[in-house]
């Protein structure tokens, strides 16, 4: 094993792929402090700004004492009535019966759909979808279709060749994808999902907060929450916290409770965790306006990217800028560095061989002049 794993980073190295963990201290209003010195945060998934909320820190200060540690699982001694009333919120925001809290979305993907699918069922899934979601699918020992990316030609092929092979089906997406920015074409999957009578699960994580009349994700823009049996979100991005959940039916929660491994076997969140989620959903819930705000934002940056000649994509916060060399994507991001601006390059094989990019994502810290003076610094490259 040691051999193996010498070889696996002298590759890695050789490739100018080894990643490394660089001390990085996030500090209020999008910024980030490394190396003694400050950066204007590009990389953060904290779209609105929420992670300094002052009723966020609130909620967390008034309930840190006298216990901070949950001492157990949510089946022992974890289960608190903040854990409950928080999963009747995110029920209430997502339009379904019953929610279940993961103590992170990749706790969540993993567990719910390991616990969900198994032998002799079958699981489409989108090409890019996360990570966590292709380590569930195959903890699961289900059968694993990848359509091509949002492509409903593909998933609607692949489902009249093999739906009829299998037991149960499984459809899955996320709504927002988190590398390339864009958005699953939600009515078309709904429509392939009954006529071929699957279930759906949507992951959100990239959605909640942004999307949605009250922070409730691209399904609840679309009202396609009652059609997708398994919604699923984290509490890390949008609401500038932590955690996970599903939003499911009383039926599935309850199965998920005694099958679930991943919600079974592990802590529960503490409590100034799960207040600090429900004042993010209060406060996602009360105003509108920077989300809208945000999205017009990104979009104006993204047509201000692709006026200098970028290859700037995505259809929400997040603007993916494709270089495609992994070394070029690593240059320009050190340049980007040297100007102030902290963006993480991503490279194989978070994306696929010959895409690497700037995953630029746009918060609600960056005003328009910002925007502005990072297309001329990055021009100037
Ligand atoms: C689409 C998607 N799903 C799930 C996760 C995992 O969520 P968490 O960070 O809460 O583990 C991520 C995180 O990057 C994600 O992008």
């Amino acid at each position: 094993m040691e051999e193996r794993i010498k070889q696996f980073l002298e590759e890695r190295a050789r490739a100018g792929l080894l990643r490394e963990l660089t001390e990085v201290e996030s500090l209020p209003g999008g910024r980030v402090l490394a190396g003694g010195r400050e950066y204007i945060n590009f990389s953060s998934n904290d779209y609105l700004g929420l992670s300094c909320h002052p009723d966020i820190i609130k909620a967390v200060r008034e309930t840190a004492a006298p216990v901070f540690g949950s001492q157990a699982s949510r089946l022992m001694t974890g289960s608190t009535a903040s854990h409950h009333r928080l999963e009747e919120e995110i029920a209430r925001l997502k339009n379904k019966r019953a929610a279940l809290i993961f103590n992170s979305g990749y706790h969540a993907n993993v567990g719910v759909i390991s616990a969900l699918c198994g032998k002799g069922d079958v699981i489409f899934s989108d090409r890019l979808n996360h990570a966590s979601i292709v380590d569930g699918i195959k903890l699961s020992g289900a059968r694993l279709f990848r359509f091509r990316h949002n492509d409903m030609d593909h998933l609607g092929r692949l489902l009249s060749r093999e739906r009829a092979k299998y037991n149960g089906t499984l459809i899955i997406t996320e709504t927002v994808f988190s590398m390339d920015g864009d958005r699953a074409p939600i009515a078309d999957i709904i429509r392939l999902k009954k006529k071929h009578n699957c279930m759906l699960m949507a992951d959100e994580a990239h959605a909640t907060g942004v999307f949605g009349k009250s922070g409730g994700g691209l399904l609840a823009d679309e009202d396609a929450g009652g059609d997708t049996d398994i919604v699923m979100g984290t509490f890390g991005k949008a609401l500038g916290s932590f955690g996970a959940y599903v939003a499911v039916s009383k039926a599935i929660r309850d199965y998920l409770v005694n099958a679930c491994r991943s919600f079974i076997y592990s802590t529960a969140l503490p409590v100034p965790v799960i207040n600090a989620n429900i004042a993010a959903l209060d406060i996602v819930r009360r105003n509108p306006a920077p989300r809208t705000r945000l999205l017009a934002e990104a979009e104006y940056f993204r047509n201000r990217l692709k006026d200098r000649g970028f290859r700037a994509g995505g259809r929400s916060q997040i603007v993916p800028v494709t270089i495609g060399d992994a070394a070029d994507t690593i240059r320009l991001a050190a340049y980007l560095k040297r100007m102030g601006y902290w963006v993480t390059p991503v490279r194989p094989p978070t994306v696929p061989e010959g895409t690497a990019r700037l995953r630029l994502s746009v918060t609600s810290n960056h005003g328009r002049d910002l925007l502005d003076k990072f297309v001329e610094d990055i021009s100037k490259y």
